[in-house]
């Protein structure tokens, strides 16, 4: 048995669906623990399309268990939606296979609506470019003591309490700072009263039965949304997303002691990417990152803005390997950079004349900060139809090595095109 937990290692976007998807087949729970539907996946199965941007991916599977931790944000419309959708398409999603930790708070209509709010109001420099699911003000409230946890959903008179407490504030904002409509006391309440019913028989207490599971030996895989970079703590501040998204998340965000945790598997993109707003030092504003956009298919899952694009960059990947205690690296969308004549990565920052080898905390730094790069020879083949490691081009083999080489951690996967098929796994993180 293993716990073993993904995250993304740059802005998010990294390919986590396709790798979350491969080695849940070696799962038997798969746990969220952090963000809300600001994440999406696409996955394709048989021919059938299925987006996630809550449940995990793992409901895909009839034999495994699927968690939605106490540090995710859960919207509960759009997560019943989630539900009646995999179920027409003859996926009914059970309490037996689904349970949502009781303390996981909700994302309420007003918290979608001063998300939006707050963006539309801030000038062109200070948009994060958020995706306006309400993600921040839900977080706020949480941390600000003032949320309403799905658990409050089953008590009707902490609801009305809490619910009454809270529109006051957020209707003065809504009205006198933003000019915008009041949200309707009753009307949430209704709303809410109807999704407790449908929701209740998923509520449970995550941390218990990930604890059980643990001590019947079961394989419990940990999935990260967004990326290292978008960590409120350690990304690029405000330019981020308003959870935690490193791997010591994944035991605040479900209940699960850090001493039970074995190997944490870093998504590497082959390249860079970033959708929002926000610095991003080896972005390509020319043919080659138009090129990289076209080429991966670059449109963000949850609000198809396009995403920006550049090279590898080596600092944002030391971040990683040292905020998240990487074990391994799964690389994923090496196939896009199959066609480039030179691959660039980047090994450390200029800032005036400071060598900076990690991100600077000072916003400002870091938009201003210029990439010294390292040149390695492309490769023109296509390799998606490579099955064996040994097979992939020279040039492909020696840029996975000298990500090796820089990060000091192994590539235990390496993606080369969107299908399940298309996948080397050198090392299964769940084989101990
Ligand atoms: P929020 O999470 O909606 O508040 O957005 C904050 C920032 O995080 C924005 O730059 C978003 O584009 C970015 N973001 C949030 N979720 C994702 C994701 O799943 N992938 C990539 N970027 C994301």
């Amino acid at each position: 048995m293993a716990s073993v937990v993904i995250v993304g290692t740059q802005w998010g976007d990294e390919g986590k669906g396709k790798i979350v998807d491969l080695l849940t087949r070696s799962a038997d729970y798969v746990v969220r623990f952090q963000g809300g539907n600001n994440a999406g996946h696409t996955l394709v199965v048989n021919k059938q399309q299925y987006i996630f941007h809550i449940i995990p991916s793992g409901i895909l599977y009839e034999d495994k268990k699927c968690m939605i931790g106490n540090g995710v944000i859960i919207d509960p419309a759009i997560l019943l939606e989630e539900i009646a959708s995999l179920a027409e398409k003859g996926l009914p999603v059970t309490p037996e296979r689904l349970m949502i930790s009781e303390n996981a708070h909700l994302i309420m209509e007003y918290h979608r609506r001063l998300d939006q709010a707050q963006e539309a109001s801030l000038s062109k420099e200070k948009k994060i470019g958020t995706t306006g699911r309400g993600i921040g003000p839900c977080y706020v409230d949480k941390v600000g003591r003032t949320g309403i946890k799905i658990g409050d959903l089953l008590d009707e008179g902490s609801l009305r309490e809490k619910l009454a407490a809270s529109l006051d504030e957020k209707n003065f904002l809504l009205k006198q700072k933003y000019r915008e409509e009041p949200v309707s006391f009753e009307v949430v309440l209704a709303n809410m009263l109807a999704y407790a019913e449908k929701l209740a028989p998923f509520v449970g207490n995550v941390s218990v039965e990930l604890d059980k599971a643990r001590k019947r030996g079961e394989n419990i895989l940990f999935e990260g949304a967004q990326g290292t970079q978008l960590d409120i703590d350690h990304g690029t501040y405000p330019f981020v997303t308003s959870s935690n998204t490193v791997a010591g998340n994944a035991c605040n965000g479900s209940g699960f002691g850090p001493t039970h945790i074995d190997s944490v598997i870093g998504i590497l993109k082959a390249y860079t990417t970033r959708v929002g707003e926000g610095p991003f030092p080896t972005e390509l504003h020319d043919q080659t990152g138009e090129a990289l956009q076209r080429k991966g298919g670059e449109f963000g899952a949850t609000t198809g803005r396009k995403r920006r694009c550049g090279w590898l960059d080596g600092v944002v990947a030391t971040d990683a390997v040292r905020l998240n205690g990487l074990t391994g690296l799964a690389i994923t969308k090496l196939d896009v950079l199959s066609g480039q004549s030179k691959i660039k990565m980047a090994t450390s920052y200029q800032l005036g004349d400071r060598s900076l080898n990690a991100m600077p905390s000072n916003i400002r730094d870091a938009a201003r900060v210029k990439p010294v790069y390292e040149e390695l020879a492309g490769w023109q083949s296509e390799i998606n139809e490579v099955t064996a490691y040994e097979d992939l081009p020279v040039e492909a083999k020696d840029y996975v090595k000298r990500i090796e080489d820089f990060t000091g951690v192994e590539a235990v996967i390496v993606s080369v095109g969107p299908d399940r098929d298309e996948t080397l796994l050198l090392k299964d993180p769940f084989d101990r």
